[in-house]
């Protein structure tokens, strides 16, 4: 850092076109955050997982995220002069790795109708973590593009990819993405993304009691011994327009006892801090894990948070910071990047909202009444990425 940037303070008024306003401390000679390294925040929590939105579209309307009533054909998409640019993403990313990001998940809305993603991933995958690896680079999707990518994409230097998948029956899984798209096609995706070698592939999945359950087991059956690591998730209460009711989240508890009523399972440790899934594995005859046949996930926000080692942070498609996926609102960082912001400017910015973060919606929630969720303006799933 030169002695230009420590002392160069950036007028306010940059800082607050939209979104909240990045702490002025940040940019004090004083007070401003220059050590590259890990940073916590006010519950001790380090950063460590960045997801990127690159798009807000989407070509499904699963009714979780996405209502038909809502993302119709007047709903207002950001223009593309609102996208951060690859550049924008890149060196953002930089700034985070710099405090310790190890991970970089892209999201969307879905991320393969963002064009040219396998650029930004080239350029993505030109970074080393503090300790000098590669990022492990990943993405999740809806599959819908994958068969037509998997290899452009292998190429570019993605690693892994997730595929979000509510259902094998045909019927059911067109209903759920309102676009009556056909399973069969999600499938070749995943094919194609195997045989590319995108892996591991972890496979999504939503659980709505009324809509899909019925289509734990056969998922269940279908992804054991396949290599893929197949996760069902508590449908949560995110965004603003989804609807939801407690009556419709079918507990994991309840998801693992089915499997185990026709698939033994074995609980395993967690495979990294701050995983978001409980891991179970599949056993052989003694009651051990069979690591051939593989293993499941059960991702539960709703009935048991996971807030306590949280370490992520998403980055919206304009280029907002939010700390928590129920957040109202993010910190501008666009204006920053489009500014005079040097980096490390913009290392001390993301170290003092980092530091200042508190978030634990979660686990608020969980002391809610059973069948309420706070009555706020949660910022869309589609906008910030799951
Ligand atoms: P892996 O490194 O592949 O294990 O990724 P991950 O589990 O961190 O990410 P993924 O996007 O696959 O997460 C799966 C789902 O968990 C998301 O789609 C969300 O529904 C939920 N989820 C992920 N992160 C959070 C989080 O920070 N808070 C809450 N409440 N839910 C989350
Ligand atoms: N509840 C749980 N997960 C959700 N996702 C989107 N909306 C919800 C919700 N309401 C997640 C799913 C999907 C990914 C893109 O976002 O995991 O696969
Ligand atoms: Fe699109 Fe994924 Fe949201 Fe479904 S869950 S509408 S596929 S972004
Ligand atoms: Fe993290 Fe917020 Fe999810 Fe809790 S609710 S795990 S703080 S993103």
């Amino acid at each position: 850092m030169t002695d230009q940037d420590t002392h160069r303070v950036i007028p306010l008024m940059d800082l607050r076109p939209s979104g909240l306003a990045v702490p002025a401390e940040a940019f004090d000679a004083a007070t401003r955050i220059q050590a590259d390294g890990l940073i916590a925040d006010r519950r001790g929590r380090t950063l460590r997982d960045l997801r990127i939105s690159v798009t807000d579209r989407c070509n499904f309307r699963c009714n979780y995220c996405m209502p038909k009533e809502i993302f119709d054909k007047d709903y207002a998409y950001l223009k593309h002069s609102d996208l951060l640019s690859f550049e924008e993403i890149t060196r953002l990313a930089r700034v985070f790795v710099a405090h310790g990001v190890e991970k970089i998940r892209l999201t969307g809305g879905e991320p393969l109708l963002r064009k040219n993603l396998e650029q930004l991933i080239e350029q993505l995958a030109g970074l080393r973590t503090l300790a000098g690896k590669p990022l492990d680079i990943t993405l999740t999707t809806n599959g819908s593009l994958l068969a037509r990518k998997a290899q452009s994409l292998k190429d570019a230097g993605l690693q892994r990819v997730t595929v979000s998948l509510d259902g094998l029956d045909d019927a059911v899984f067109r209903s759920m993405n309102d676009v009556d798209f056909p399973v069969a096609d999600v499938l070749e995706g995943i094919e194609a993304a195997r045989t590319v070698g995108l892996g591991p592939i972890k496979i999504n999945m939503v659980v709505k009691r009324a809509t899909n359950a019925q289509e734990i087991l056969p998922m269940a059956r279908r992804f054991k011994g396949s290599g893929m690591v197949l996760r069902f998730i508590e449908y949560m209460d995110v965004g603003a327009t989804n609807g939801w009711r407690m009556n419709e989240v079918m507990p994991s508890a309840q998801v693992v006892q089915l499997i185990q009523s026709e698939l033994p399972l074995v609980q395993l440790s967690a495979s990294s801090p701050g995983e978001t899934a409980q891991r179970w594995g599949y056993t052989n005859a003694s009651g051990a894990h069979d690591t051939e046949a593989g293993e499941i996930g059960v991702i539960s926000s709703v009935t048991q948070a996971f807030c306590s080692s949280c370490n992520r942070a998403r980055l919206s498609t304009e280029g907002q910071l939010y700390l928590c996926l129920f957040a109202e609102k993010g910190y501008d960082l666009r204006s920053l990047v489009r500014g005079q912001a040097s980096d490390a400017d913009l290392q001390s910015a993301v170290a003092h909202i980092w530091q200042g973060r508190t978030d634990n919606y979660s686990e608020q929630r969980s002391s809610l009444p059973a069948d309420q969720s706070a009555p706020v303006k949660r910022v869309e799933m589609s906008y910030i990425g799951g």
